[in-house]
């Protein structure tokens, strides 16, 4: 049986991951640090899979500890969740985000290099694309950052890409994730923002069971289709179904692979408002204001190299995406408990 070490397991994608490694027969050890996430998540993941994860609240900055634990036991691959992901607080405490994220990964590099472990998926991110010219966007794309947030995950990228030029060993998938949303069907995990959330859909759910009063639409003077933002959303079941696609792909081949995951088409806010109504019967009370400053106007992947590579493509729509949000939110209005 594979032993997959997974950093940030506790968190949203990290969970749903977790749930799909478990059922797929990997056995699962998690490490996190719990700065954004509660040990519940994985609770409720072992429920769901009957099966058990063995956890260690690590940070990525205590070299010490995390050296010990690839020290005491053996693993096949590491996939990457554990990071800082607020773009606006990346802007008010840039050296966080590098210290967290950066410097982080370099010690677990570190860590995998001692142990003699050369397979890692790593959570990279759209974000790298910056404000994109045109969309669907390839993974050729010209990259750029645009906030500190997104310049960590470009320098990680690029540590990663002169890791393998160094020796050639290794094996890396840079996933770079489009607007993951939604829950796992059973909605007994979910995303659990701390505090007003920044993200659309968390914000729509939080409207919907009467914690919010409206919602606000960015701008809707934006050259799309309805002058509203277009997203690439994707259910997070697909994207975790991503990552087991992304192991079997590099135990098998030496290289660097960068992978977009999305679902190809995009999807503007009144379109998602629109598809959230008639999956729940809701109505959400909106209001248009100004742009949020940074916003692009659309952003959408191509996604035609994991079909075509990894056999990988998305299995649920908008429509299922809204339904368990919703479905995650009703049953725990308040996250999970505290
Ligand atoms: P999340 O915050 O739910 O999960 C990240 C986890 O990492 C959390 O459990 C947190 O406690 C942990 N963590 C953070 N710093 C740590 C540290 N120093 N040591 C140990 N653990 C630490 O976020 P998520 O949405 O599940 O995102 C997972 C990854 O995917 C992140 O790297 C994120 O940047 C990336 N990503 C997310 C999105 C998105 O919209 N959710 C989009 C693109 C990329
Ligand atoms: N939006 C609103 N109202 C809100 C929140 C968002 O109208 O309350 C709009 C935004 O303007 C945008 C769309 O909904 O048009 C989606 O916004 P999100 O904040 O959900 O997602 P973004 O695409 O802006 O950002 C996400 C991640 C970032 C990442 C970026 C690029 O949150 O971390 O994708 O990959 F950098």
């Amino acid at each position: 049986m594979q032993k997959i070490l997974v950093s940030g397991g506790a968190g949203f994608i990290g969970s749903h991951t977790v749930l799909e490694l478990l059922s797929a027969g990997y056995k699962v050890i998690v490490f996190d640090n719990l700065s954004n996430s509660n040990r519940e998540s994985l609770e409720r993941v072992q429920k769901l899979s009957g099966r058990t994860i063995e956890f260690h609240k690590i940070d990525l900055l205590d070299k010490e500890s995390l050296g010990k634990l690839f020290r005491d036991q053996r693993f096949d691959a590491v996939i990457h969740f554990a990071g800082l992901k607020a773009v606006g607080e990346s802007v008010e405490k840039p050296l966080l985000y590098y210290q967290n994220n950066v410097a982080g990964t370099l010690n677990l590099c570190e860590c995998m290099i001692e142990a003699g472990l050369k397979q890692l998926v790593f959570s990279s991110s759209a974000t790298v694309y910056g404000d994109p010219e045109s969309s669907p966007i390839p993974e050729e794309n010209p990259l750029k950052a645009v906030n500190p947030y997104g310049a960590t995950k470009l320098i990680i990228e690029n540590i990663l890409r002169d890791l393998y030029q160094s020796d050639p060993e290794w094996k890396i998938a840079l996933l770079r994730y489009f607007n993951p949303v939604g829950a796992h069907e059973s909605g007994e995990i979910g995303e659990d923002p701390n505090g007003i959330p920044n993200n659309l859909m968390p914000f729509v759910t939080q409207v919907a069971v009467g914690q919010r009063e409206k919602l606000r639409v960015f701008g809707n003077d934006y050259p799309t289709k309805d002058g509203t933002g277009v997203r690439d959303y994707i259910h997070v079941k697909d994207l975790a179904k991503g990552h087991l696609k992304a192991l079997e792909k590099i135990s098998g081949e030496k290289g660097l692979h960068v992978y977009n995951l999305g679902t190809g088409s995009g999807s503007s806010v009144i379109e998602v408002i629109n598809a959230f109504e008639k999956a729940t019967g809701l109505k959400i009370p909106y209001e248009i204001t100004e742009r949020r400053p940074g916003d692009a106007a659309t952003c959408f992947a191509d996604v035609s190299k994991a079909k075509r590579e990894l056999g990988w493509s998305t299995e649920k729509d908008l429509y299922d995406m809204c339904r368990d949000a919703w479905n995650w939110q009703q049953k725990n209005p308040d996250g999970y408990p505290h």
